[in-house]
């Protein structure tokens, strides 16, 4: 007779999409004299250590909280230094990114961005955009509830217009209006730098998430600091409401 083997037997299945608040670069420079800016720079190398890990993990999709649209209150030294690094990454890393197969998508209000910039992103974009690795969604001058309120005022427009009914307003009707559009919900979120708060992040999107804290500063984030997330999360048991057991 064959053993019943209930549903919670199963091993979990390892994460499709991780998400990270990628944290503590000033704290990083400070705790070795820096200025601020070498530890965005450490930073850099840390972001590309994480999609060459996340790679070979086999992960479907890595999203990245690069500058929130908070971040523009910071001084305008450290914004200058932070949009020089991404220019110089957008230039340097397109290439070896396309090379592994990732596809590149930006989320975030592009209209704050200078128009360099915005032409660096939407070429990297038509560039990887039939690459079928993994998918790198980087959040940039990104708020979530600026997204969730664009949708919103989206869709009460087309109500207002007779163009949708608000009952059509689901769950996956509201989703399709997110920058995050046809990607799933993140299973994992790691912020480092030890603090605890979303930030204004993906709020819609990490409804069921399991989050995971580690006080590894971004700069000092590795491979190793990816999987043991990862084990953290297989040792998670996703209940999305229903009861123990
Ligand atoms: C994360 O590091 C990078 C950005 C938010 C752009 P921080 O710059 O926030 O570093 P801490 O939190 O001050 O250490
Ligand atoms: C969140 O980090 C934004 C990014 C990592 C890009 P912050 O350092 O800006 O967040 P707070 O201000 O500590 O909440
Ligand atoms: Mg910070």
């Amino acid at each position: 007779m064959e053993a019943i083997v209930s549903h919670s037997d199963a091993p979990p299945a390892p994460p499709s999409h991780v998400a990270i608040i990628m944290d503590g670069n000033g704290r990083w420079a400070k705790g070795k004299g820096l200025p601020r800016t070498a530890g965005h720079k450490q930073g850099a190398e840390a972001v590309r250590r994480a999609i060459r890990a996340a790679s070979d993990l086999g992960l479907s999709y890595l999203t990245l909280y690069g500058f929130s649209s908070e971040n523009w209150k910071r001084p305008a030294a450290e914004v200058g230094d932070l949009m020089a690094l991404l220019r110089l990454y957008l230039r340097s890393e397109i290439a070896e990114l396309h090379e592994q197969g990732v596809r590149l998508r930006i989320i975030g209000d592009r209209s704050k961005l200078a128009d360099d910039i915005v032409s660096l992103i939407e070429n990297a974009e038509n560039l990887t955009r039939d690459n079928t690795g993994l998918t790198v969604i980087v959040a940039l001058s990104y708020g979530s509830r600026d997204e969730i309120l664009a949708a919103t005022r989206r869709l009460s427009t087309m109500v207002r217009d007779g163009r949708l009914a608000p009952e059509a307003i689901t769950e996956e009707r509201f989703s399709s209006e997110l920058a995050t559009v046809n990607v799933p919900d993140p299973d994992l979120l790691i912020r480092t730098s030890g603090e605890q708060r979303l930030s204004n992040f993906l709020l819609w999107q990490l409804a069921y998430t399991e989050l995971v804290f580690i006080d590894t500063l971004w700069p000092d984030f590795d491979r190793v600091d990816l999987e043991h997330a990862i084990s953290e999360y297989l040792r998670r048991e996703r209940r999305y409401g229903t009861s123990t057991g």
